[in-house]
């Protein structure tokens, strides 16, 4: 596995050489970046030396007399597009020391130099050591710059309290070594811990067409279903996404299905369902379709009537046709007693989890970025604050794992 290990400019920049080492001695390759202040307090040779890897010092190409060679390890070798091939080798950008400036170039995704545009190429987990004076550290700007990162999936390895390299005494000091290793190992470890899953997830609407230019079809944005994919990917799941009409851009997973119908997602899912150990229901499928539609543009004279007829439940489709050990989670978008009737949809369906959210309350659920709810199992309740949709694609995540992990419990009988 591979690290990019980012150095930015600050005292506690010599303490990067340790890490890369203890990093090197869990195996991992560490390829180092440099920011330009880094260098000021340590020589990129150092990390080269160490690493036997070139050091990424500048986001420009510039092979010439200043490069710096230590036997194979050239120091400075960089190359313009070479920030999104390291971003897709890494499976973690770990940055250490980092300072109350990066942490705003990445806060503001500020793409300034080799290591903010790295940041912003990647999708493999980012776990930042902040280390600055204590006044800094406590400044407002940084504190709403590391709720940012946070929000957005970021590990933020807190830094220890003492004495600190400008005179002062307080937070700034660069987190030890070993929590900076394990903070790593665990984001790492974790990012695999749905290797061997099959995940079928399906998101966004469905359209149920009235004419050739009308449909019936509800506000689902798919960002929830998506964010699930993406996270199910990062954590070493092979996931295929079903999607309805949605303006987004499809994650880089191992198979994406574009549908547009209730009928067509309904038979895409069928299709991949057995072969899916996990699968989850995040599409808001059209509960409705005209019992008639018409090959030509209905024309505006007089009022019109509709008749709708209900669309296939998929989801208790797929609940009636499991196999053991198959996991099937529902969503339910509820505007009053959300539990009861999710719960009365968890039974109804035979789901293993369902999530379910009031998309009455403002600022949440179908376009907003943030979302917030609970998640019920047949006999547990967890409830999820709001927050991003990456994140609480994380969480939900988390339940199954754990609700896996209960399957393979042996049953302890008194
Ligand atoms: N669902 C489905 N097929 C449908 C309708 C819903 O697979 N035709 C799935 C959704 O993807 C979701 C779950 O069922 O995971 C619950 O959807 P929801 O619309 O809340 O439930 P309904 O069963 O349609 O109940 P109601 O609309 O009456 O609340």
């Amino acid at each position: 596995m591979k690290i990019a290990l980012g150095v930015t400019g600050g005292v506690a920049a010599y303490k990067a050489a340790e890490l890369a080492r203890r990093l090197q001695d869990r195996g991992f390759r560490v390829q180092v970046v440099m920011t330009d202040a880094a260098q000021e307090f340590v020589r990129p040779l150092t990390f080269a030396a160490l690493t036997g890897e070139k050091v990424i010092t500048r986001m420009f190409a510039q092979r010439d007399s200043s490069d710096v060679t230590y036997g194979d390890a050239t120091a400075t070798l960089d190359s313009s597009v070479e920030h999104i091939s390291v971003a897709q080798s890494i499976d973690a950008l770990v940055v250490a020391p980092a300072t109350a400036a990066t942490l705003a170039r990445f806060a503001q995704g500020l793409s300034e130099d080799f290591l903010s545009t790295l940041y912003l190429a990647t999708t493999a987990p980012v776990i930042v050591a902040p280390a600055m004076n204590v006044n800094m550290w406590r400044h407002a700007a940084t504190q709403a710059n590391l709720a940012t990162l946070r929000e957005r999936g970021v590990t933020i390895v807190e830094p220890g309290s003492g004495y600190l390299a400008c005179g002062m005494t307080g937070e700034g000091r660069l987190a030890e070594v070993d929590e900076i290793v394990e903070a790593v190992l665990a984001r790492v470890t974790q990012s695999q811990d749905l290797k061997g899953e099959h995940i079928l997830v399906s998101a966004g609407p469905t359209m149920e067409p009235i004419d050739p230019v009308r449909f019936v079809g509800n506000r689902s944005s798919g960002k929830m279903g998506y964010a699930i994919a993406e996270a199910a990917r990062r954590r070493g799941a092979h996931v295929t996404l079903v999607s309805g009409p949605t303006a987004l851009t499809p994650p880089a997973l191992d198979e994406f299905v574009s549908v547009e119908t209730t009928a067509e997602m309904r038979a895409a899912m069928l299709e991949r369902f057995a072969k899916a150990s996990i699968t989850i229901m995040t599409a808001a499928v059209a509960d409705f379709t005209p019992a008639v539609q018409s090959s030509q543009k209905i024309k505006r004279e007089g009022s019109l009537t509709l008749e709708l007829v209900p669309t296939a439940d998929i989801l208790a489709e797929l609940g009636s046709r499991r196999a053991p050990g198959q996991l099937l989670v529902g969503f339910a978008a509820e505007t009053e007693n959300v539990v009861s009737h999710a719960r009365g949809k968890l039974q109804r369906k035979h789901l293993d989890a369902i999530v379910c959210n009031d998309v009455s309350r403002p600022g949440i659920g179908f376009s907003s970025d943030r979302n917030a709810g609970r998640i019920l199992t047949a006999d547990d309740e967890i409830e999820i604050p709001e927050m991003s949709k990456l994140e609480m694609a994380g969480r939900i995540l988390d339940a199954l794992v754990a609700l896996r992990a209960q399957q393979k419990a042996p049953k302890v009988t008194s």
